[in-house]
């Protein structure tokens, strides 16, 4: 017998962190965690298994199958924005061909054990792309169906996912002759950036926000990358965990879409910085703006309308930004950077 379990891709990164924390307190979920490293140290008293390699090997993933019934997968595996272009190529392979094979994957497990496999499928500001600044004023909040034009491969990786997890769920072989249900139940979340007190991303370009924080816990200097008024959605992650595992909790009937934006707090960086110096008022932050990065910055939009998510399975964030800091961030990451000695 094969055992049931969710599979967490990317299961060692910023998401996979918080995720796993939530998932080990419920007691109905065994998690097979796959990352390219070892599973951090803290996590892996937390899950069933932990796999080292890649999405893209399909001796692993035969494997995995061999030895799993799969009934979730939470898809967390990417090249985040900044890093994928300097290689959009492999963003590509990574991003898109991962996916569809992780998708794929899903369907085939339904076939075995005659279950829809819930796909869970972090998406992202970034599948939004605003033309200038001053129509990003204008705009202000954007719906899931406006201005999806991206400009990072990142984003085009996201926003095209989305579409395969939607056909895939929706009209996958519609033209056969005998018509099966799709065994995938794909659910997206595009995400404004994340700030984790545990952990710092890699490749990112709304790190701006979390690099600074940090630093300040560190007692290191930064130099904002984006200029004082840049402005983009962010969330702090025990409300990211929060929206992913509420919608994946969500009954299918009340979906009235396959990808929901969700917001939090919509700040300027100045605006993060002074609620860094209240924090930390010894910290030295500085803006030197880097034009490309601080252009894809400029893409995105300066807040969300997340009115669907809200009506549909009734997303609300705990976290606005005052709370967001004084909760969540500041306590935590003190603590944190004290057990390592800073
Ligand atoms: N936080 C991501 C990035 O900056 C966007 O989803 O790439």
């Amino acid at each position: 017998m094969r055992k049931p379990v969710t599979l967490i891709t990317g299961a060692n990164g910023e998401i996979g962190h918080g995720l796993i924390e939530y998932l080990s307190t419920q007691d109905h979920t065994d998690v097979v965690a796959l990352d390219l490293k070892p599973i951090d140290e803290r996590l892996r008293p937390r899950v069933h298994a932990s796999i080292p390699g890649d999405i893209l090997d399909d001796f692993l993933m035969g494997r995995l199958v061999s030895e799993y019934e799969i009934h979730a997968i939470y898809h967390l595996a990417a090249l985040l924005s900044t890093r994928a272009e300097y290689t959009p190529e492999t963003a590509h392979n990574v991003n898109v061909e991962g996916t569809l094979k992780l998708i794929r994957l899903a369907n085939e497990q339904a076939r075995w054990h005659g279950h829809r496999v819930r796909f869970l499928f972090p998406s992202s500001i970034a599948v939004y792309g605003l033309p200038n600044v001053e129509t990003k004023a204008r705009v202000a909040r954007v719906r899931e169906t406006d201005w999806n034009f991206p400009t990072t491969m990142y984003g085009c990786n996201k926003l095209y996912c989305e579409h395969l997890g939607r056909y895939y769920t929706l009209h996958y072989r519609q033209l056969a002759a005998e018509l099966s249900p799709s065994g995938v139940d794909f659910r997206a979340i595009r995400f404004p950036g994340l700030i984790s007190a545990v952990t710092l991303p890699t490749g990112g370009t709304s790190d701006f926000a979390p690099e600074m924080i940090h630093a300040a816990a560190r007692g290191e200097p930064y130099a904002c990358f984006v200029g004082p008024e840049a402005r983009i959605p962010f969330m702090a992650m025990p409300d990211g965990v929060k929206a992913l595992t509420l919608l994946a909790e969500a009954p299918e009937s009340k979906l009235t879409q396959r990808v929901y934006n969700v917001g939090a707090f919509s700040p300027t960086a100045a605006e993060i910085r002074d609620q860094v110096l209240k924090a930390f008022p010894k910290a030295h932050i500085t803006f030197a703006p880097d034009r490309p990065r601080a252009r894809i910055v400029d893409s995105w939009p300066g807040d969300v309308d997340d009115t669907p998510a809200r009506r549909d399975w009734g997303w609300e964030p705990d976290f606005g930004m005052e709370r967001a800091f004084h909760e969540y961030l500041v306590p935590t990451i003190s603590r944190y950077y004290k057990e390592q000695g800073h």
